[in-house]
């Protein structure tokens, strides 16, 4: 449904992505693994649109995505949980889902607020809360929720188990696997490999800027070079 092929980002004279392409089916999880500066936040930018591509291609269901604006993107069924979670600290837990429903006009916003509210009990105790107050893991769960109130048929998340506690991140990874079984293709950029790969159907490995495996989430679990660079040995 989501298929990026050969592109290559810059900023400035920095060459970020090198003939990137990668392929995202109906329904799947797909986990993007790779050390600090490998080019994982720059990936799920450029899908959003937040970037342009110098060189390649991203087609989304028909659609040329770098041709559209990022919030047709939005609207096309794309929507992206920055890194370091990019909350309004300044709005409540309400206002901040609300804004990630902005595409919308249907009448059934609240109903979604009710389904994220659901998904995480601590929000709904929190909601008139402002943002900013609330504990990282807490704010990585607005993140997310935010990203799902636009009814995405695709969420990216960049990086959901960042400095958060084990019992956290295991959390975190649950949600992820939920929000899939609900039929959200899943895209998830995170450092924390062994995770993502224990819930990915396939999975690719970024090193500065290139994609230079990719496979089964499974099979790159037991991947000798995998285990070595990214597992601990
Ligand atoms: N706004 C920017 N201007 C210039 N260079 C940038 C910018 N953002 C990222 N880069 C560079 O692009 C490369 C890829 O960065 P990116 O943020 O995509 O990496 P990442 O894989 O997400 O890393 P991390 O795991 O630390 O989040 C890095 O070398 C980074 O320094
Ligand atoms: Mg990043």
């Amino acid at each position: 449904m989501l298929t990026v092929d050969a592109i290559n980002v810059y900023y400035g004279a920095i060459h970020a992505l090198n003939d990137v392409s990668l392929e995202v089916q109906q329904g799947e999880i797909v986990s993007i693994i790779g050390s600090n500066g490998a080019g994982k936040s720059t990936l799920l930018r450029t899908i959003s649109g937040l970037l342009r591509p110098r060189t390649g291609t991203i087609s989304f269901l028909g659609t040329s995505l770098p041709d559209v604006s990022p919030d047709h993107i939005v609207r096309l069924g794309i929507s992206h949980s920055p890194e370091g979670r990019r909350i309004f600290t300044n709005m409540s837990v309400m206002e901040n889902l609300q804004l990630g429903a902005f595409i919308r006009r249907d009448g059934e916003i609240q109903k979604d607020m009710d389904m994220v509210m659901g998904r995480f009990p601590r929000l709904r105790e929190r909601i008139k809360q402002s943002a900013g107050t609330l504990s990282g893991g807490e704010q990585q769960m607005l993140a997310i929720g935010r990203a799902l109130m636009s009814r995405p048929k695709v969420v990216l998340l960049d990086e959901p188990s960042l400095g958060l506690a084990p019992n956290l991140v295991t959390e975190i990874f649950n949600i992820i696997l939920d929000i899939n079984k609900d039929g959200v293709t899943v895209v998830v950029v995170e450092q924390n490999a062994h995770r993502a790969l224990e819930i990915a159907h396939r999975a690719y490995v970024l090193e500065t800027g290139t994609i230079v495996l990719s496979g089964a989430g499974k099979d790159l679990l037991h991947n000798p070079k995998v285990k070595e660079a990214y597992l601990g040995g």
